[in-house]
């Protein structure tokens, strides 16, 4: 079996026989999927509507209904969950500095954040354990990984498979405000179109298609209200958190977030030797960014490090969108948000 850290999620050869079950079952969702609506994508391949969702096809294409057939949860599990966009890769970064923090000090030296990107770390299901084009017919062993396990998803809430309800894992869900994951988003599309030999979209174009929900997987309103409802339904399971509120005060929500997996900051210990601030200054968009791995390497689901991080900012997509787009987006977060007691 391939060596690996311990907190890395190991791929082993699949057998002959398994190779060609499993061709057999992603044959299957292939073929489901060739039956669902598509629209033109966002870098080349085209998108397809899954469970009133738009997803990315291509490699990873099966991934979510791989997931709802094939994951089994425990119920330690943390699910880290959010809109793409919306501050995936600092709370990937955090909650893993957090849940490790016994056996890897934020301190320390050879932290495995300063040598893995946090997407390698805790990777995303549909996308790098269950897409078995992708993984190269290896299959993810997550059965020999130490509780609790880490796992990321894009998923929507209500289309993540029944055994996660029935499990119940904690989920940390974050996602930002509307104008400047649309901002974000377009820049990141325009990344990958440029790694794709394509030309940039315009601000214009991805503008209209964000407005008619077809971010990957989008609507992004929807997306947000599903697990916005889950929080408020079983707050035990799921915490909301919006990436503004992290930006203002990052000590206080990393500590509701070690509350919330199980492993609170003890006060007097931690506190004193200053644990919280050194897993914020750990995952800090300084810090992170200008690391070798994410300045030059790519991450297990083929992506570029580097796409992960721009600005880091508050509030930059009032650089970018006109009046009248900003105008446009508030309205139609406040129509999509009316009466659920969540703004964004
Ligand atoms: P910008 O494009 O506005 O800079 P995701 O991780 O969900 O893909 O989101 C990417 C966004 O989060 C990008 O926003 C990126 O710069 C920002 N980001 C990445 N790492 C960050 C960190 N450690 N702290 C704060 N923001 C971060």
């Amino acid at each position: 079996m391939a060596q690996n850290p311990p907190y890395k999620i190991c791929f082993v050869p699949r057998s002959k026989e398994e190779e060609e079950e499993d061709e057999k079952i992603y044959k299957r969702y292939s073929e489901i999927v060739a039956t669902l609506p598509t629209k033109e994508g966002w870098w080349g391949k085209p998108i397809y509507q899954y469970q009133g969702f738009w997803y990315n096809s291509g490699a990873f294409g099966v991934g979510p209904l791989a997931v709802q057939d094939h994951f089994k949860p425990r119920p330690t599990d943390v699910l880290v969950a959010s809109i793409p966009k919306g501050g995936t890769t600092w709370l990937k970064s955090l909650v893993f500095a957090v849940l490790n923090r016994k056996s890897h000090p934020p301190s320390a030296q050879h932290h495995p954040l300063l040598i893995f990107n946090s997407h390698d770390l805790v990777p995303v299901m549909e996308m790098m354990l269950y897409s078995n084009i992708l993984n190269g017919n290896r299959i993810p062993r997550l059965d020999i990984l130490p509780s609790p396990r880490l796992f990321g998803t894009h998923m929507p809430y209500t289309s993540l498979p029944q055994s996660v309800a029935l499990s119940s894992p904690r989920i940390v869900y974050i996602c930002r405000n509307t104008k400047d994951t649309l901002v974000s988003w377009w820049h990141f599309t325009n990344k990958m179109r440029s790694n794709n030999s394509l030309e940039p979209m315009e601000l214009e174009e991805a503008f209209d298609r964000f407005c008619k929900g077809m971010t990957s997987p989008g609507p992004f309103w929807e997306h947000v209200l599903g697990y916005w409802k889950a929080s408020l339904e079983r707050p035990q399971n799921v915490l909301f958190l919006k990436y503004e509120q992290m930006v203002d005060e990052p000590a206080l929500h990393l500590k509701r977030i070690a509350e919330f997996m199980g492993c609170p900051f003890s006060s007097i210990e931690e506190e004193k030797e200053g644990v919280v601030d050194q897993i914020i200054k750990l995952c800090s968009f300084e810090n992170l960014s200008n690391l070798a791995v994410n300045k030059t390497e790519e991450n297990g689901s083929g992506f570029p490090n580097r796409v992960f991080f721009r600005q880091g900012k508050v509030g930059d997509s009032a650089n970018y969108l006109s009046p009248e787009m900003m105008d446009q987006l508030d309205r139609i977060t406040k129509q999509k948000f009316h009466g659920s007691g969540l703004t964004l």
